[in-house]
């Protein structure tokens, strides 16, 4: 018996299964170097995925490992009742890369505690418990992450610390106003916006949370300037705007550094973490001095930023920056896009060929004209390209899309290895 298929009766047994876990036999990754994973069995994949836009370098980034090992040889641990110089200069390089003016950082441990840290600050400085989100959102797995996720599939409840109401905007494909041109998109959410803050809530919201670029949601995006004119119309109340960029951020997106840089705004406030950390567990809240500081009670994270993950982080940041792996995104970005349009060329079930630098979707549907997801075939997808050893992603609010996310320092060679591999899959399925 393979020894994949032993450990998954045993992970069945002892782990939830809500849990999602992908392939019918799923694999465990034993090794990694570069892009590329080996399974327990000896079998090579290239990495498309990089566990879900989380290595962001490379596997064996040198020097991040090197920072792990020799900061593991001195302290591991000390929680932030005590100096963490290494989490002292992360903050002020993530401070400094923010865009936000008077910046301070509070980090955590994952996206889903950013999100809740940013929800909570933004409803305490405004003093209302009333948030906005976009519909097809996804923000995290926890009690105040949760109600604002636009996407039944990933809300194991209904129950809810604050009141939220959910605008149109990031999913152009299934929109009503798809048919518009960009400009009059724009302003046909902006007047949703209008009507929800004045039908559905008593006008001082405290916050409108958004990912840039859906991320589980299947990299679905409005036109770039939307959150702008949103954020211009939010200004009038006073409502923050919540930048969630947990999958757009540190280059990713090619054309910009934060997805928000799309948009011709400053977030009030940017949640971050998976590849800032390349796997170790990060993230964390940006926001002005004044909202960062608004607390009136004591609050602490006792693993937040600690100082084996921030000399981590801090490695990583400077791999990316020094090898400018935000022009690789764009460059490389460019070379699959184009690679992907010449298959859907090919294949009358891919509905949409879409996505900004290295986070790129396919959106499988029967066929164009009548836009019917195709989870079945998405799965399958999936399926056909392990067996063509290449690791891809999935999401969308249907579970109909195909995402492919590397890690950012993809190669010319790596693009073109993909593609063929992508191409020996779609002629499969
Ligand atoms: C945009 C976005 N926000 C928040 C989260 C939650 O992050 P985590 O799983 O680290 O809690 C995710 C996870 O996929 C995400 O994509």
């Amino acid at each position: 018996m393979l020894k994949n298929s032993s450990l998954f009766s045993r992970h069945k047994a002892i782990l939830p299964k809500w849990s999602p876990i992908y392939y019918e036999e799923p694999i465990a990754f034993e090794r990694a170097e570069g892009r590329r994973v080996w399974d327990e069995n000896g079998a090579e994949y290239l990495d498309l995925f990089g566990g879900i836009l989380t290595t962001m370098t490379s596997y064996n980034e040198p020097s991040v490992i090197e920072a792990i090992r020799d900061q593991a040889g001195k302290v591991i641990h000390s929680s932030t009742l005590y100096l963490i110089e290494s989490q002292i200069e992360l903050a002020e390089k993530i401070a400094e890369l923010s865009g936000i003016d008077d910046a301070k950082v509070f980090f955590v441990n994952s996206g889903s505690e950013a999100n809740d840290a940013a929800l909570m600050m933004a409803t305490a400085y405004r003093r209302s418990n009333q948030v906005l989100a976009m519909r097809h959102s996804y923000h995290g797995r926890s009690f105040a992450t949760v109600p604002v996720t636009g996407h039944a599939t990933w809300s194991p409840s209904a129950l809810t610390p604050f009141i939220v109401n959910y605008i149109h905007g990031s999913y152009r494909y299934r929109s009503p106003f798809r048919h518009l041109s960009d400009a009059d998109y724009i302003a046909a959410c902006v007047d949703d916006l209008v009507n929800i803050i004045r039908v559905a809530t008593s006008g001082d919201v405290a916050c409108l949370i958004a990912e840039p670029m859906l991320g589980v949601g299947g990299f679905a995006y409005g036109p770039d300037g939307l959150f702008g004119a949103l954020k211009n119309r939010m200004d009038e109340n006073g409502i923050l705007f919540i930048s969630d960029e947990v999958q757009t951020g540190w280059g990713r997106t090619g054309d910009h550094f934060w997805g928000y840089e799309a948009h011709g705004i400053k977030p009030d406030i940017i949640t971050f973490a998976k590849g800032v950390g390349n796997g170790l567990p990060m993230g964390g809240v940006i926001a002005r001095a004044e909202i960062m500081d608004c607390f009136k009670s004591l609050s602490i994270s006792t693993f937040g930023g600690n100082p084996l993950v921030a000399r981590g982080a801090l490695a990583n940041l400077d791999v990316l920056l020094k090898k400018d792996l935000q022009k690789n995104a764009l460059e490389r970005g460019r070379e699959l896009m184009e690679g992907l349009n010449a298959l859907a060329g090919r294949y009358k079930y891919i509905g949409e060929v879409r996505g900004k630098g290295l986070a790129l979707a396919l959106e499988i549907v029967d066929d164009r004209a009548s836009r019917k997801p195709d989870p079945g075939r998405t799965a399958a997808l999936l399926e056909a390209s392990k067996t063509n050893g290449l690791l891809i992603g999935k999401g969308g609010f249907y579970g109909n899309v195909v995402r492919l996310a590397p890690p950012m320092s993809i190669t010319p060679d790596e693009v073109k290895e993909a593609l063929q591999k992508l191409e020996t899959t779609f002629a499969a399925v």
